[in-house]
């Protein structure tokens, strides 16, 4: 499947930086950190750290919370890349921005993309610091990556139930739902999340669906997981902010870190 030739740049300039390890052409997985869950980089042994800014055709990432830079280590025995921040829409990023890590990830033959996020849970059963395995996916805007076709679909939704046995073989309690996809900048209003309520959604955030869409359309199989980092809006009388979602990452980065990379070393 075709990438952008600047992906070749940016793929000579890792492998001159020594990313991946060992072999040159190739990783286990990769995976993309969100809000709050960016304490998975200090389970990847032998780390090489590489900010964004010195890479090539990377844009720089601008939200709170989110370090940005590109690691390549060893995770349970496996070679593999993490993208420590991502490229938003909201933050004025084209979608072929958004899709950048899934395309680095693809250069390097990646068998595994794991995508996370920080969302507002909307299922009332959900609480604060809850993972929910993203089993299904709606769009409130219709553009997703400049590759627009009915011919791909997503491929996330086949690997649910082998996340969640997993979490439950290391004694980890998972959700699992649809993720309705939010171009943002702003959280929605109450009246927003009582709508997505009624279409089915349990979870609402700003990233993700672009992510997955490509992973379909690249090949790459592709497993996703919200940090339930809120209340989404009009669920509770609290004020939503940047701040919960790094108390909510807090409360469940080491379950987090053990189920992806549980999943990883058994994929
Ligand atoms: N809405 C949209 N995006 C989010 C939220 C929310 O409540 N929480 C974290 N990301």
């Amino acid at each position: 499947m075709s990438l952008p030739e600047y992906i070749d740049e940016i793929k000579a300039f890792l492998v001159s930086k020594g990313i991946p390890k060992g072999i040159p052409d190739s990783v286990d997985a990769a995976v993309i950190l969100g809000s709050g869950l960016g304490g998975f980089v200090d389970h990847i042994d032998e780390a090489i750290d590489i900010p964004y800014q010195e890479i090539p055709h990377f844009p720089q990432t601008t939200v709170a919370g989110h370090s940005g830079s590109l690691l390549c280590g060893m995770v349970k025995g496996k070679r593999i890349i993490a993208f420590a921040g991502r490229f938003h829409h909201y933050e004025g990023h084209t979608f072929e921005k958004a899709i950048l890590p899934v395309q680095v990830a693809s250069a390097f033959n990646t068998n595994l993309l794991v995508v996370s996020n920080a969302a507002g849970g909307i299922n009332p059963k959900f609480r604060v610091g809850d993972l929910m395995v993203i089993d299904d996916v709606m769009r409130q805007n219709l553009m997703l990556t400049p590759h627009s076709s009915s011919k791909w679909r997503y491929n996330h939704y086949k690997y649910v139930e082998k996340v969640r046995n997993v979490a439950t073989q290391l004694g980890i309690t998972t959700q699992r739902g649809t993720y309705m996809y939010v171009t943002g900048p702003n959280y929605e209003t109450p009246a927003e999340i009582r709508s997505f309520r009624l279409m089915g959604a349990d979870a609402v955030g700003m990233s993700t669906a672009p992510e997955l869409f490509e992973a379909a359309r690249l090949n790459i199989p592709s497993v996703a997981i919200s940090l339930i980092s809120n209340a989404a809006a009009g669920m509770t009388s609290n004020k939503l902010n940047h701040e919960e979602v790094k108390e909510a990452g807090d409360l469940v980065k080491e379950d987090f870190a053990r189920l992806v990379s549980t999943l990883i070393a058994r994929w």
